[in-house]
């Protein structure tokens, strides 16, 4: 049987310094909100090329895959890895540098927010729109509008040009178009992200029925292993522009989530004069390992009046945003608790990574004055750092990569 894709020595340069104003994906805008998006651009070269200021890089090299008929293949990898980048070219929405595809079928496919839909035309102009460029006929579109309206859920705003859309809006119509199209290949980016978690749920459903009932094709990128999970069979991790791994999604996404013993070691910086308050106004917050190779969290911050109230620290969140604790600087025994003076303070504290599984973990950082006011408050767009712990389990032999659960304390045990 002939693959419905075929992905050959595909490479994509890009040319950052002619980007005007930078290149920056509604991702990168939320997952980097407290960074200047220049150094961002800047630091995300240098990560690359190991240099600060070159003209062009790969955003894929060498990639090569093939996808058979009726396949759901998921696509992970960190921020930046090119998968929205291959999603594009498979999109026929960029053309890539070097290489060819060649797919058996018609594309349907919803991309960052923003792609797909023109912002003057209403909802109902867009779905009849969406449909000519996939050359449905305007009977057959007609058929499918009222499926198309009622999943999405947008009857009120029918009418009402696109631009005015929440986010929300948009994605809920914007999937609903392209799941109820007659196209042979469905290809997702992690926009549903933006959709409430019910819709989500809705839309997962949908893909299911979609590749069950329709046998047809999808790929789907995501940052949410638990989806990734409940529907591909097949999982694709790009790193770095490149293929790492491609095969049974269990082996992949248990991999994807055990590498990089080289923990990336992530920094926040006040650049842009947020949090101001007198009691304490972060300056860094940032990981840093220590010589007997324990990990750290450092907070920096100015601080113009002393408040004895003052709590602050960070709140740790598993990979599904599970809050695992929150810790303040006061937690520990009398004795040991910093102290803080007016003017710049550093105060830092160990992981407890002895008590967490493998996996990757994303430590928020709040605090606040106790019983009067937070100054970060949680979940409220505070800093964010992400770790991937990556933990030998030497202690049993039968569990060497991850454990069940979402703690793995290696604890003694003893004869009685
Ligand atoms: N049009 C462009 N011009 C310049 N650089 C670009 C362009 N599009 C993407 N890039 C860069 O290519 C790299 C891959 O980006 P891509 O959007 O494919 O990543 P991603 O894997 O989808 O990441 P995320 O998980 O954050 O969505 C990034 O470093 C990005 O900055
Ligand atoms: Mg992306």
């Amino acid at each position: 049987m002939e693959p419905i894709i075929t992905v050959k020595n595909i490479g994509k340069k890009y040319n950052i310094n002619h980007q005007k104003g930078g290149y920056i994906t509604l991702r990168d805008i939320i997952t980097n909100a407290f960074k200047n998006p220049f150094s961002f651009l800047k630091t995300k070269t240098k990560n690359i090329l190991g240099i600060e200021t070159k003209e062009i890089f790969w955003a894929l090299k060498d990639v090569n895959f093939e996808v058979m008929k009726g396949e759901v293949i998921g696509i992970i990898g960190r921020n930046g890895a090119g998968k929205s980048t291959l999603l594009k070219i498979l999109s026929q929405i960029t053309p890539p540098t070097t290489g060819e595809i060649r797919i058996n079928g018609t594309v349907g496919s919803l991309l960052e927010v923003g792609t797909g839909f023109h912002p003057e035309l209403t909802g109902r102009e867009n779905i009849f729109l969406n449909g000519a460029i996939l050359g449905m006929k305007k009977k057959d579109i007609a058929k499918k509008f009222d499926e198309i309206v009622k999943f999405a859920d947008i009857e009120k705003f029918l009418d009402t040009p696109v631009k005015y859309y929440s986010s929300g809006m948009y994605v809920r119509l914007a999937f609903s178009v392209a799941a109820h199209m007659d196209t042979d290949i469905l290809i997702i980016d992690e926009v549903l992200a933006v959709g409430d978690a019910e819709f989500q749920k809705k839309c997962l459903g949908k893909m299911e029925d979609i590749t069950q009932k329709e046998g047809r094709t999808i790929l789907f990128v995501s940052h949410d292993i638990k989806a990734i999970k409940q529907l591909c069979n097949k999982t694709i991790q790009i790193g770095n522009g490149q293929i790492i791994n491609f095969g049974e999604t269990e082996n992949v996404v248990e991999k994807y989530l055990s590498i990089s013993n080289d923990i990336t070691l992530e920094k926040w910086e006040n650049n842009k004069n947020e949090f101001n308050n007198d009691y304490f106004k972060p300056e860094k917050f940032y990981i840093s390992k220590e010589k007997n190779d324990e990990l750290s969290i450092n907070l920096e911050a100015i601080i113009d009046k002393i408040d004895n109230s003052l709590t602050v620290g960070y709140a740790l969140y598993s990979e599904d945003n599970t809050l695992l604790y929150w810790s303040y600087q006061i937690d520990g025994d009398n004795t040991d608790i910093p102290k803080l003076q007016i003017g710049r303070n550093i105060i830092k504290s160990i992981i407890p990574v002895e008590i967490l599984n493998n996996g990757r973990y994303t430590i928020e950082l709040i605090g606040g004055i106790h019983n009067k006011e937070w100054l970060f408050e949680p979940n409220k767009g505070n800093p964010t750092l992400t770790i991937e712990i990556d933990r030998k389990f030497n202690t049993s032999h039968l569990w060497t990569k991850k454990r069940p659960g979402l703690l793995a304390p290696t604890i003694n045990w003893k004869n009685k």
